[in-house]
């Protein structure tokens, strides 16, 4: 006698529940795909304790009738997809044809369900997977499936639910994505007869964005808009200051399906390079829409995987969308540029650049509401500060750092047509210096609120970009050492110095071995001249070890920038003088992210003005 057996199916439907039907969340998964398939406006979601006892989901769409009724909780059985070329080229949510069947056979399972054209419903009862009795009755057209006593029939699996608190947020979850993707349907969800939640059926996306994410992300969600040929981007995503520990506040659709895939999500990152502290996740909300034969979506039963044939495509698409949204949040884009600026306004010079020019450095009264030249500090410093800057005379950027006052002006050459120049993006250069906080924070009144920046933030951030400007642009400009600098490295860290000296001196930093695990500095970049340089160098080996030296160059190299950065840029508790916050409020301007240091903490907080009247009371 044989002893390979074909499987009745109503074991091989419980095998299939296994991968699909995996706890509650999945079923109302299942349910609402099929809703939206059927052209629904309307989905309501019932569950009790949890969706052990009960889940119903029930939809205005187009409903079935009684023959498909009966067919649809067959294996395989599907009005979305006919022949092979269909596989390849998926419209609809579902194609499988198994949630049903699948999720009837660990269940007692109840579908009633009506045509428009249709005079009386169909009302099907079933209990794992054995159809007890098939009715008419009278019916709202569209669907409503029941699932009373999830897994009662396979006791593994119900151990293995978690709190009703627990499922109930994953089936929470589950609606709030299918919400977000679709804004024009209206979804409601009620836990124990009690309403949980309700979205109204939302004319702009973006209240839906706002009403699934919270009210508070409103004001701090960018679109994301990027129409390429074979590739549309949509979405939005919130400032890096909104990030969150986990990545629960990203939604990732493709062609209208929640997917959790890995190519979208690096890409969503590497659009965030340089705005995320580490650890920390991007609340963002994506929406991809490729050509259907242009992504595999029947990867996992799931079908929250897919595969992308154009993957590097669609990853570079993805992370440039992302990166120019999020451009856009900066503050250098609040405001329109100010095309006024004549054009022999000159790019303003970094903050402890000797050989950077001043340029036309505007007097301190001129400068918008800065113009009263108050000190930032009480300092004898500040108060000469104060008097020359008052007078409008350039100012030496101090004795505090050891720097020079700037020469001759450096003319910026135009911007290639169409991009806006750069020196029409001011911001930063017109916020009204209150004073300094600490030694750490300068105080700034910008046209909306209250600004606090970080001096050592802003500065790290612009020495980072002004090294790594300065390496793409026309080489670092150097300052050769009158006494080369030695340092003695362990074997380990000395082979790594070895391969990074030549990248190094792209950037200005000239190393050379001297035998054995010895080097010797000979110059550095004129930005850094300053400083402990055998600190630096062990720095970047050691940051180049910890990422490993079979990273990619590019990565490693940024690193070693931040190093560097971090080394020079001015330090918390350090008093600055007006000019000296004057250039770093300036060079804010030029930068590519006005809004992180390289480390992706925040550079600014801002408290708007009506916030702030509203705690004090003066407004409701
Ligand atoms: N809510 C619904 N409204 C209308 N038709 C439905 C609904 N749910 C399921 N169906 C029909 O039942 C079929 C089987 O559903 P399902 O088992 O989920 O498989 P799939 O969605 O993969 O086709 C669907 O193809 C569809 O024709
Ligand atoms: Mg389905």
């Amino acid at each position: 006698m044989s002893r390979i057996k074909i499987l009745p199916e109503a074991l091989s439907n419980k095998i299939a529940a296994g991968e699909v039907v995996e706890r509650p969340a999945s079923v109302v998964k299942e349910l609402v795909e099929n809703a939206v398939d059927a052209g629904s406006t309307r989905i309501i979601v019932e569950i009790e304790r949890g969706g052990r006892k009960l889940i119903r989901v029930a939809d205005n769409g187009r409903g079935m009738s009684r023959d498909d009724a009966l067919l649809s909780l067959e294996r395989y059985a599907t009005s979305k997809i006919a022949k092979d070329e269909d596989l390849f080229a998926i419209q609809t949510l579902g194609f499988r044809g198994e949630a049903l069947p699948s999720i009837a056979s660990v269940s007692r399972f109840t579908l009633v369900t009506r045509e428009s054209d249709a005079d009386v419903g169909t009302c099907i009862q079933v209990a794992g997977g054995r159809i007890d009795k098939v009715s008419d009755i009278g019916a709202p057209v569209g669907t409503m499936v029941g699932v009373a006593g999830l897994f009662y029939n396979t006791p593994a699996r119900r151990k293995f639910l978690k709190s009703i608190d627990t499922e109930m947020g994953h089936i929470a979850d589950t609606i709030a994505s299918m919400a977000l993707c679709r804004p024009s349907v209206q979804f409601r969800l009620s836990h124990n007869a009690r309403m949980v939640k309700s979205w109204a059926p939302a004319a702009d996306p973006t209240d839906r964005v706002a009403d699934v994410l919270g009210a508070a992300i409103k004001k701090e969600i960018h679109p994301v808009e990027r129409a390429g040929e074979d590739v549309h981007i949509s979405g939005w995503v919130a400032a890096g200051r909104m990030a969150r520990t986990t990545a629960r506040g990203i939604y990732l659709f493709v062609n209208g399906r929640w997917v959790k895939d890995r190519v979208i999500q690096h890409a969503l990152f590497a659009g965030y390079a340089g705005r995320l502290m580490k650890g920390r996740y991007p609340v963002a909300v994506l929406s991809l829409t490729v050509p259907f034969d242009q992504v595999d979506v029947n990867v996992h039963p799931t079908k929250h995987e897919i595969r992308f044939i154009h993957q590097k495509m669609v990853h570079d698409s993805v992370r440039d969308a992302v990166a120019q949204a999020l451009r856009q949040s900066d503050p250098t884009h609040w405001k329109a540029p100010q095309r006024d600026i004549p054009e022999s306004v000159q790019r303003p010079p970094a903050v402890s650049e000797p050989s950077a020019g001043y340029g036309r450095w505007r007097p301190a009264e001129k400068r918008g509401r800065r113009g009263d030249g108050q000190a930032v500090s009480g300092t004898a410093a500040s108060e000469s500060a104060r008097s020359r800057v008052a007078a409008g005379m350039p100012m030496p950027l101090a004795a505090a750092d050891g720097v020079q006052p700037p020469a001759a002006p450096r003319p910026v050459s135009d911007p290639p047509a169409g991009q806006e120049p750069l020196w029409s993006r001011r911001f930063f250069a017109d916020l009204a210096v209150i004073g300094q906080y600490k030694g750490t924070y300068i105080i700034c009144e910008s046209e909306d609120g209250l600004m606090l920046i970080d001096q050592h933030a802003a500065h790290e951030r612009i020495v980072f970009e002004q090294l790594k400007r300065r390496a793409d642009d026309r080489g670092p400009t150097v300052q050769r050492l009158l006494v080369p600098e030695t340092i003695d490295l362990g074997f380990r860290e000395a082979r790594i110095l070895e391969k990074l000296t030549p990248e190094l001196d792209r950037y200005g930093l000239e190393i050379e071995p001297f035998g054995g695990n010895t080097f010797v500095v000979k110059a550095v970049p004129t930005l850094l001249d300053s400083g402990d340089i055998p600190a630096l160098v062990t720095e970047i080996v050691e940051k180049t070890a910890q990422i490993g030296v079979d990273a990619e160059m590019e990565t490693i190299m940024d690193e070693c920038l931040k190093v560097m950065a971090c080394h020079h840029a001015i330090r918390a508790h350090q008093q600055l003088i007006p000019v000296q916050i004057n250039a770093m409020l300036a060079q804010l301007d030029v930068c590519d992210n006005p809004s992180h240091c390289p480390h992706g903490r925040p550079i600014w907080i801002q408290w708007h003005l009506k916030d702030l009247e509203k705690q004090f009371r003066r407004i409701v």
